[in-house]
C-alpha cells in the first residue's frame, strides 16, 4: 500500500514474500486489476464484499491513500488531489487544533479524524453509520491511527446521535457523502444541531463538493444560507471544496 517496504525473493516459478510464496500466475491476475486491493494469505482475496450495497477499496494512484467505493461511488476525491490530501487541506482550514475536542460527522477510512490528530487534537469523537466502512477501515493500513485511544468510534446515524450528544466541541469536521445521497446531514435542523454542540468561537468544516457545477450550480450558497440561518458566520473555500463556518 506504499506505506511499507518489504524485500521479496523473484524466482522462476515464484515470488517469495515473506512466508507467501505467491506464484507468477496470481501475480499476474493481482497486476490486471490495477485500482484493486488484494488481502494475501492462503488465497489472494480482492478486498470487496456484497452487503446491501457493494464495498470495495480502491487504490486511485499508488503510493497513496486507497478511497472506498460504495456501490460504485467513492467516497474522496481521487481526480485533483488524492484521498489523504484532501483530508489535510480540510483539517487545514481549523485555525489551531492543539489540545482540541473535535467532531468528526461520517468517520468513513478514518482520514479526517487522522489528520485532526496530526495537527494536535487530544479528543475526537467520530461518528459513522455503516459497519462496512469501519470493517474495511480495518483492513486498510492507511487507517491505522483511526484506532488510537484517543479517537473515540460511535457506530451510529449521526442524524440520531447529534440531538442526543452533550459532549461541546472546539471544531466539527462534517464530511457527508453527496446530497442526493445524504440529504438529511445539509438539512437545518441538522445544522442546528452541529451549531449546538460547538463551542462559542468554534469552527464547522463542512465538504460540500460541487454537485451540477457543469449546469453553472453553486450548491455551496444554499449550504451557507442554511448554515447562517443557524446562526453561524460563513465562508466557502473553494480549493477544498468546503464551506467554514464559525460560532460567533
Ligand atoms: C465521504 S465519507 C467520509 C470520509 C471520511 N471523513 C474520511 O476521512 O475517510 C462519508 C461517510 O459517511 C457515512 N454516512 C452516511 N450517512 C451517515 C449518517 N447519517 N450518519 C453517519 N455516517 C453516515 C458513510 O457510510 C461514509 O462512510
Amino acid at each position: 500500500m506504499g506505506l511499507t517496504h518489504q524485500p521479496c525473493l523473484i524466482q522462476a516459478d515464484e515470488v517469495v514474500v515473506g512466508k507467501l510464496r505467491l506464484s507468477w500466475q496470481l501475480l499476474k491476475e493481482i497486476a490486471e486489476r490495477l485500482e484493486d486491493v488484494f488481502v494475501l494469505g492462503r488465497k489472494a482475496e480482492r478486498l470487496c464484499w456484497f452487503d446491501d450495497s457493494f464495498y470495495r477499496l480502491v487504490l486511485p494512484k499508488w503510493g497513496h491513500a486507497p478511497t472506498v467505493e460504495i456501490d460504485g461511488i467513492r467516497m474522496h476525491r481521487t481526480v485533483e488531489v488524492m484521498p489523504e490530501e484532501d483530508a489535510m487541506q480540510k483539517i487545514s482550514l481549523i485555525p489551531s487544533l492543539r489540545n482540541a475536542t473535535v467532531l468528526d460527522v461520517c468517520t468513513g477510512l478514518g482520514y479526517t479524524a487522522i489528520a485532526a490528530l496530526k495537527r494536535g487534537a487530544s479528543k475526537i469523537i467520530s461518528v459513522e453509520k455503516d459497519p462496512n466502512v469501519l470493517k474495511m477501515a480495518a483492513y486498510n493500513p492507511w487507517s491505522r491511527d483511526l484506532f488510537d485511544k484517543r479517537v473515540k468510534i460511535v457506530l451510529r446515524d449521526a442524524l440520531d446521535f447529534l440531538p442526543s450528544c452533550r459532549t461541546l466541541f472546539d471544531a466539527v469536521v462534517h464530511d457527508p457523502p453527496t446530497f442526493k445521497i445524504a440529504g438529511d446531514l445539509y438539512s437545518l435542523d441538522f445544522y442546528r444541531e452541529l451549531y449546538r454542540v460547538l463551542n462559542r468561537g468554534g469552527v464547522l468544516v463542512h465538504y460540500v463538493g460541487q454537485p451540477g457545477v457543469k449546469r453553472g450550480v453553486k450548491f455551496y450558497k444554499g449550504v451557507m444560507e442554511r448554515l447562517r440561518m443557524a446562526g453561524f458566520r460563513t465562508d466557502y473555500v473553494s480549493f477544498a471544496l468546503c464551506v467554514r463556518a464559525v460560532k460567533v
